[in-house]
This record gives C-alpha cells, structure tokens and sequence, in this order.
C-alpha cells in the first residue's frame, strides 16, 4: 500500500507531532487548572512570526480546555472586520452554555442586557463606534462606551460562571488586528474581571508587535499578561518535528539529513512541514531518507515558498512598499534602521515614515523593542534576494 504523506503545511494545520511546546503547554494547564480552582489568573499573549506555529499552539490549549470540562470559544481576528459582532456572537454561546445550568438562569438576563449593549455599541455598516450619553445629558465618548459595556459583559458572564460553578476560556487568535479602541477595551474587562476573581481567562496569539500595542493600550498590561515567546524549535525538538511524523509509517532520517533539513530551516515549524512534505513526495516510497534526498529536494523547496508563502504576501504590498522592504534588505543587516533605509532610498525619513506605519498595520513588518524594524515572516529578506536577483536576470 502506498505511503500517505504525513506532514501539514498550512495555516494552523495540527502536525502529526507537535514539538518542542512542552513547557508552554504545561504552562497552560497549570493556569486552566488554577482558574478553575478560583485562583483568578494572568491571561496569556503568545506572540511570534509567521508560521510558528500558534493557532496550532492555541488549537491543543483548546484541547486542554474540553478535557476539564471548560467553556470555552476561539476568535480568530480579521483584518478588515468588526471584533465586537463576533465577540457578540461569542459570549450568546458562552450563555447558552452556562444557562443550561439551574442556578445561574437568574444571571441570565443581565447577560443579556449587558451583551445587547455592547451590539449597539458598533455600526458595521459604518464600521464606527457610537459615543453615549451621560447623566445630565454629557457626552461620553466612544471608547468609554465600548470599555463600559464590554466590561459589563465579562462580569455579567463571569458572575453567571461563578455561580454555575463553570469557567470560562477565550481564544483570541491574530490579536494584533484589533483596533486601538478594541484592544483597550479588552484589556480593561480582563482586568475587572481578575479584580472580581471571577473564573474567565483569555489566551491569545499575534505577531511581536503586540507586545509594544498592548503596553501603548495600558501600562499595567505587563502584570496582566504573561507574554510568551513562541520562536523556531531548537535543534532537538525540529529533528523530532521532521522523524516523529515519518516514524508511525516506518520511515526513517540519517543523522546528516535531519541535520541538513534542520540548517535550511532553521526549525521554523512551517518550513520543516513544507520541506519535508516535498522531500517525501520525492522520495518515492523509500524506508530510509539521507541526505542525498534532502539535497535533491532543495530546489523544489524553495520554489514552493517562494510561489505560495512568500509570494502571497508580496502580492499584497504595493509597490512602495515593495521599494521600503528591499531597501530593508539592502542594509545589509535586521533588524534595520528606519535613517538607513532612507539613506538607501535617498530620502527623508518623514518621506517613508508613512509606508513604514502601512506595513506595520498589514503584519509584513515590525518594530523590534529598540525600535528597529524586521520581518514578520522568518527568511523574508532571502526571498526579497532572490527577487532582486532574477529582476537583474530578465
Ligand atoms: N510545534 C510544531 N511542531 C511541528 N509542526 C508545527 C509546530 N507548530 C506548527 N507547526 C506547523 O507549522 C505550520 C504553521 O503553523 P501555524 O499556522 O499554527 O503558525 P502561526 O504561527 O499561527 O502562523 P501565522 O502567524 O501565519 O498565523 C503548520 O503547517 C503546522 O502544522
Ligand atoms: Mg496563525
């Protein structure tokens, strides 16, 4: 019978072996447990590039969540539409679930009420948020509506839950698209909530810049959250990433082979799935994989890179955009400096500050700690290369 293919490339695709996330995912239990037990806890920022291997990360916490029984959903945060409707939708589950429960049917309808406001709070059809009105007819602005009611909600659901005996998970995946405004409204629910100590958690997922967004959103953010890296497998968990799958099918790596996948790599969880699912295409049904066929596999490597991962994000950017991200590249070293590249664009910074904030916003780029600017995709810069020199060819 023909081998099936065992390796996942693509987004939040669970790997056959999740690897090297051992101490995260103890992490998590411990803090779901805990919760549990009424202990309030931190919530968790997983923050890192592209194709680490988060949603996946979020996906078996969510495992972890069922397994004890605790309520939960997952929010995955577009780019260009409203958080608050699907926050909406959300926490109506969160009810439904909770109310099933006798003694919390009371609760119930403050639930309700809580979460029909935050609904009027947002106008999808002008994508805007509604200012309210105050006692003696004063103003009060829309983004203490939004914190308002959206803090009414978390403590609505978190006292119906306590009630019930329940607790409550959210999962809030590609957390960097939130607006200003949304995210300043998360932020200040959770903390009320961890004030009341009441059983509601969040764990959520985004690119590096989220940890400088959450800390520009409130200044306590940092004792609210744990932020935890996640980065490329170390060397011992990417040689277990590329052999577990292929073991269950008695297939096997030379030492060389796991090395030389490993080094390409660099244990970035996507590209171990992406070169390993060509080099077992390849290999047509061998028992042993040396490093002969992990060489022959390079080629074809990075040509499916650079026509699906990288190319798909490069055709989003414009051609400005494109210029700035070469200059990037042309600085010889990342992170870079903003005035280098300007120099090599030989222009102000003033002038490309604006395609610097665009590409920050579209999670091409980011603003490292010490304010230099890198990629969000791991070996961008080389595709970037690659580019520059078949331009120079044709
Ligand atoms: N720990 C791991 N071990 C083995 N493979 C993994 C691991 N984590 C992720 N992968 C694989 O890497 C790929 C990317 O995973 P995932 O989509 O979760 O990354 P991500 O960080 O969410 O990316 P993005 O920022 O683009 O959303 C998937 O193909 C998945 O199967
Ligand atoms: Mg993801």
């Amino acid at each position: 019978m023909r081998k099936t293919n065992p390796y996942t490339p693509g987004a939040g695709f669970m790997p056959a072996y999740l690897a090297g996330r051992e101490k995260l995912l103890e992490n998590a239990e411990k803090y779901l447990l805990s919760l549990q037990q009424r202990y309030p806890q931190r919530s968790v920022v997983y923050y890192g590039l592209r194709g680490v291997g988060k949603t996946v990360l979020l996906n078996r916490i969510e495992e972890i969540a069922e397994k004890y029984d605790i309520i939960y959903d997952h929010i995955e945060v577009k780019e260009k539409s409203g958080f608050i409707g699907q926050l909406t939708k959300t926490s109506l589950k969160f009810l439904r679930q909770i109310s099933i429960k006798e003694k919390a049917k009371d609760f119930g309808s403050k639930v309700m009420m809580a979460i029909k406001s935050l609904s009027l709070t947002y106008d999808p059809q002008e994508g805007s948020f509604s200012a309210g009105m105050g006692e003696f007819g004063t103003l009060i602005k829309p983004e203490d509506v939004l914190a308002d009611n959206l803090t009414d909600v978390f403590l609505s659901l978190g006292y119906a839950a306590e009630k019930s005996g329940d607790t409550i998970c959210l999962f809030v995946d590609e957390i960097q698209y939130l607006k200003r405004m949304e995210l300043e409204a998360l932020v200040n629910a959770i903390h009320r909530v961890n004030q009341k100590r009441l059983p509601i958690m969040m764990f959520a997922a985004g690119l590096p810049k989220i940890f400088k967004e959450l800390g520009e959103a409130k200044s306590y953010s940092e004792r609210l959250f744990w932020f935890e890296e996640v980065g490329a497998l170390s060397e011992e968990a990417a040689s277990l990433a590329i052999r577990e799958p292929a073991r269950e099918q008695g297939v096997a790596y030379s030492e060389r082979a796991v090395r030389r996948i490993v080094d390409v790599t660099k244990g970035y969880p996507h590209f171990i799935q992406e070169y390993c699912k060509i080099i077992w295409d390849n290999c047509n049904e061998r028992n042993m994989i040396d490093d002969k066929q992990v060489l022959d596999s390079e080629k074809d490597f990075y040509a499916s890179l650079d026509n699906g991962f990288f190319r798909v994000r490069y055709e989003l950017c414009t051609a400005k955009e494109i210029a700035f991200m070469t200059a990037m590249v042309n600085c010889g070293a990342l992170p870079c400096n903003i005035s280098d590249v300007a120099k090599i664009m030989k222009c102000k910074v003033s002038a490309i500050s604006p395609v610097r904030a665009q590409l920050i916003r579209k999670g091409m780029i980011y603003a490292t700690r010490h304010g230099e600017i890198d990629f969000t995709v791991p070996q961008f810069d080389n595709f970037l290369r690659r580019i520059q020199r078949q331009e120079a060819i044709s």
